[in-house]
């Protein structure tokens, strides 16, 4: 079978890999890629924001299945027009993908079905957002309504930061992401990300991870796409992901089908675990960057089966899932300056010589033969153990293989997995 992978970071080079070890794969192409994705991919220079060229790309190399990465081309409706086309698409439609879209949109779904989430008040005026901010107690969260790439969402210690909080939306500080705002009351409790496979009808559980958002180390500093991730997440029990399946997950996909509009592909729920149960903090319509990297670490399944299964509508013939009882931690590796302006063009090296983990590439580039930076997220160094320390030990092993003298990492990623060990060994 010959497959299209969208996408260009070190999700999309896990995707590509995990994807290459199936005995199905016919040729695999990615567009754009990157150069560790160019390991399991042919590279084609086409642009997914050209629905037109994407789709005759698939029809000139018989394309079976596209395999969508990132969240702007589905939020852009790539996945209807290949639909169209008669492409199977592992990605959810444009009305679907609101559930990351929009975040008002996945407030009022769960406010018409029940699911457990922050109360909250939409404002698409600044009057009117500033008034409704009486409602709440404080800290308050304030959120950009649309895509602002993980940054448009402001926790609001005073009432003056509240304000500070609505100017800067409503001016334009997140661009049209800001035009419309959620406010929402503040929940208290661990953070925890579910995934899900779901085709529409037949919904199945895909994992748990955990991730540290902010840059510096003890959890400080301004927020980032993400340092560094494990799977799975203890916290999430056994128990605790069936009331995840059964309040949040399953309603979510049975009132989207409900509306005509079902959701076909990765669910990524983004969850706060407080005192009274699993709350929604917020969907994601494809895998996290760097969560996919921890959980096809652990896959054991065939990743192709699976994504063609969920793009047929035919999971529920599907055999679930099998992950492998080990703990995945991945360090990300960024470029000095990242999450304001990465200093790009720094040399990486020591890649070849990396034992006991797997490097995937983000933002890289080929520079005269050379591999470079090329972006903020440079690295994904992911590794397995017995469980998260022994993860943790060997992933920062291969680190410190590297030599990536303009780069910076983490030192602590999976503390508090780590914590709970030495709590409970
Ligand atoms: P989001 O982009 O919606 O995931 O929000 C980014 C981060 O803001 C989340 O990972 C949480 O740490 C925090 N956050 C969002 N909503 C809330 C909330 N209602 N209560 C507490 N923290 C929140
Ligand atoms: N790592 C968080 C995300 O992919 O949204």
């Amino acid at each position: 079978m010959n497959v299209l992978l969208i996408g260009s970071g070190g999700r999309e080079h896990a995707l590509a890999w995990k994807l290459a070890q199936s005995p199905k794969l016919g040729k695999l192409f990615a567009a754009p890629g990157n150069p560790g994705i160019a390991e399991h991919a042919q590279l084609v220079a086409i642009d997914p924001a050209d629905h037109r060229a994407t789709v005759d790309f698939c029809i000139k190399n018989s394309i079976e299945l596209v395999v969508i990465g990132p969240e702007a081309p589905l939020v852009d409706g790539l996945a209807d027009n290949l639909r169209t086309m008669g492409f199977p698409v592992f990605g959810p439609n444009r009305i679907p993908a609101q559930l990351e879209g929009s975040k008002g949109f996945t407030k009022d779904l769960c406010a018409r079905h029940g699911i457990p989430t922050a109360r909250y008040v939409r404002a698409s005026d600044k009057l009117a957002a500033e008034a409704a901010l009486g409602d709440f107690g404080l800290p308050v969260v304030i959120k950009a309504d649309g895509l602002a790439a993980g940054k448009g969402v402001i926790i609001a210690e005073t009432a003056e930061e509240a304000k500070a909080a609505l100017d800067t939306m409503f001016e334009g500080g997140f661009g049209g992401a800001g035009a419309e705002v959620v406010i929402e009351q503040f929940l208290t409790g661990e953070e925890v990300s579910f995934f899900a496979l779901s085709d529409g009808k037949t919904v199945i559980p895909f994992g748990s991870a955990q991730d540290h958002k902010r840059v510096g180390d003890g959890d400080t500093g301004p927020n980032t796409g993400g340092m560094g991730a494990y799977s799975p997440a203890s916290i999430l029990t056994p128990a605790l992901e069936e009331r995840v399946m059964a309040e949040i997950i399953r309603p979510t996909v049975a009132a989207l089908a409900s509306e005509g509009t079902p959701y076909s592909g990765i669910l990524f729920a983004g969850l706060m675990l407080t005192p009274d149960g699993p709350s929604l903090i917020e969907y994601n319509a494809r895998f996290g960057d760097p969560e996919c990297q921890v959980l096809l670490m652990r896959l054991e399944s065939d990743l192709l089966e699976l994504a063609y299964a969920t793009a047929r509508g035919t999971l529920a013939e599907a055999e679930a899932p099998r992950f492998s009882d080990q703990t995945a931690l991945t360090v990300v590796m960024a470029a000095k300056g990242y999450p304001a302006t990465p200093e790009t063009g720094g040399s990486i090296g020591g890649l070849g010589g990396i034992d006991g983990a797997k490097v995937f590439q983000a933002g890289t580039a080929l520079s005269d033969g050379e591999l470079v930076a090329s972006g903020g997220r440079v690295l994904a160094v992911t590794a397995l153990g017995a469980d998260a320390a022994e993860a943790q030990h060997a992933a920062y092993a291969a680190v410190a293989a590297i030599d990536f003298p303009t780069g910076f990492y983490r030192r602590d990623i999976g503390w508090r997995e780590v914590a709970r060990l030495t709590a409970n060994p």
